[in-house]
């Protein structure tokens, strides 16, 4: 049930009433497949299950209730999900009380509800994204025997308090936006989690002073585009008063879009670079002007290298990473090597590439000439092997270099204690230490490079 709070649009989830509630001492897991936000909206999933009495299933296969947060995104996600589900039809014929539920980007996919309506009815419930805080009546219902399909429905509202069961320890993801206006020709994104949508700076502001008062050392802002946030300020803005926040902690951001990357965004990370660290997640996805313009991305290279070279002037030694995508319609030979040719132009850390994936309902899937899956391969393998190579030399500079690096996991190996942590940079390194644990921040001087990975030391005080 949720309760309109103001004529804003915001919402405030209350759960279920007394009379409604799921019978406990059950078990659930959530299973999250695609982007942060799917992790971040799991959070809250996992958050409003524990608030009506569930455990924690160990696995799927010891679970009351399964619910399985999907990606919808390239066709490889949906139909892992689809094979998955498959596996979990005897699990259901076997104890019928057994309740499995589909949500996420799949969900807000009329083709796929259908699909699942009718050929999966062992599937009790799907709930499109934007629609997750009505999880506790659709369980109610589906507790008893009563299939529903929540789609279709949203209006675009923010719902503000949802339970949240944070899985990170010291670090946390935090929405700032939901949905995206851009259109890009490609992306299923916009129709299957709707428009632009900011959270109040004021309930942002409160949930990051909540973590950081928690002890969390690195939040991550989430938003399919946060450099168009508006509320009652810019992204900018919005930065520099969770900055204000005093404590010893990082706060990064993704994703962002080319076109919208203002002086004021790139101004706030230089004045302060001790809390929001030089890095940079700046997708490309192509290096042709000509298939920019037919993505509907609205900038082209000239405007791109600009603001690469604004973001290394004024914040020197800034990491910057990409996405691309190989093989859009009509995508000529000449044209893939324009983006090979921006990879060594720029010179990225990191690359995250993907074979294009044509997805209904989207611009790019009715165009004509999709390029065959051999020369979509033999494109993306050239392409990552160039980048490993840049990669490689990227993470050479910093062999000597002494880095501040946040911890996040430790595993104990025939050799003693492998800490795994992360750069100011974002780059992964592996070090070993007696003492540190996650959560710490600490000195590692890197003595050795890997194309996806450094390798370090603690460094001497
Ligand atoms: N096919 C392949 N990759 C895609 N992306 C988005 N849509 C598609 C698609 N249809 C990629 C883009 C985006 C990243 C999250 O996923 O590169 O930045
Ligand atoms: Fe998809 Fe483009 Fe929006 Fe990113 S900006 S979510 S690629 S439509």
């Amino acid at each position: 049930m949720i309760v309109n709070l103001r004529d804003t649009g915001v919402m405030k989830y209350t759960g279920l009433i007394r009379e409604m509630n799921t019978p406990i001492a059950r078990s659930a897991c959530v299973i999250t497949f695609g982007c942060q936000q799917n992790e971040a909206d799991s959070e809250k999933l996992r958050g409003m299950l524990t608030d009506m009495g569930y455990t924690t299933a160990p696995s799927p296969e010891e679970a009351d209730v399964i619910i399985m947060n999907t990606c919808a995104v390239r066709a490889h996600a949906e139909n892992k999900v689809l094979s998955m589900l498959g596996k979990f039809k005897d699990k259901k014929t076997a104890d019928p009380s057994v309740i499995i539920g589909v949500v996420g980007c799949m969900a807000a996919e009329q083709g796929t509800v259908d699909l699942l309506r009718r050929a999966f009815k062992y599937v009790s419930f799907t709930i499109e994204p934007n629609m997750i805080s009505r999880l506790p009546e659709v369980m109610w219902r589906a507790a008893n025997s009563e299939r529903m399909f929540v789609i279709g429905t949203d209006k675009g509202d923010v719902v503000e308090g949802i339970p949240t069961e944070r899985a990170g320890g010291h670090r946390a993801w935090v929405s700032v936006m939901y949905g995206c206006n851009n259109f890009c020709s490609y992306c299923i994104v916009p129709y299957v989690r709707g428009r632009e949508r900011s959270r109040d700076s004021a309930d942002v502001i409160a949930e990051c002073r909540d973590l950081i008062a928690g002890g969390c050392r690195e939040i991550t802002l989430l938003g399919q585009n946060v450099n168009s946030y508006s509320s009652d300020t810019d992204f900018a803005g919005l930065l520099k008063r969770i900055t204000d926040i005093p404590g010893d902690y990082r706060v990064r951001f993704m994703t962002s879009h080319p076109k919208d990357v203002s002086d004021a965004l790139i101004d706030i990370m230089a004045e302060r670079g001790d809390k929001i660290p030089p890095y940079f997640h700046l997708p490309l996805q192509s290096g042709s002007d000509r298939i920019l313009h037919e993505m509907n991305r609205t900038y082209n290279r000239e405007k791109y290298l600009k603001t690469v070279e604004k973001l290394r002037q004024k914040i020197p030694g800034i990491v910057i990473s990409t996405d691309i995508i190989v093989g859009f319609p009509g995508e000529t030979e000449e044209e893939f090597s324009e983006t090979l040719d921006m990879l060594r132009t720029v010179r990225y850390d990191m690359v995250y590439a993907f074979i294009y994936s044509p997805r209904e309902g989207t611009r790019a899937a009715k165009m004509d000439c999709q390029i065959p899956g051999d020369v979509k391969s033999e494109r993306i393998g050239r392409l990552l092997r160039m980048q490993d190579e840049i990669s490689l030399e990227k993470n050479t500079e910093y062999v000597g270099t002494v880095q501040r690096v946040l911890v996040d996991s430790v595993k104990t190996d025939g050799d003693g204690r492998l800490l795994s942590g992360r750069t100011p940079g974002n780059k992964l390194v592996h070090f070993r230490s007696a003492t540190s644990a996650p959560g710490d921040f600490i000195n590692v001087k890197i003595t050795r490079a890997a194309p996806f990975n450094l390798f370090g030391e603690l460094a001497k005080e």
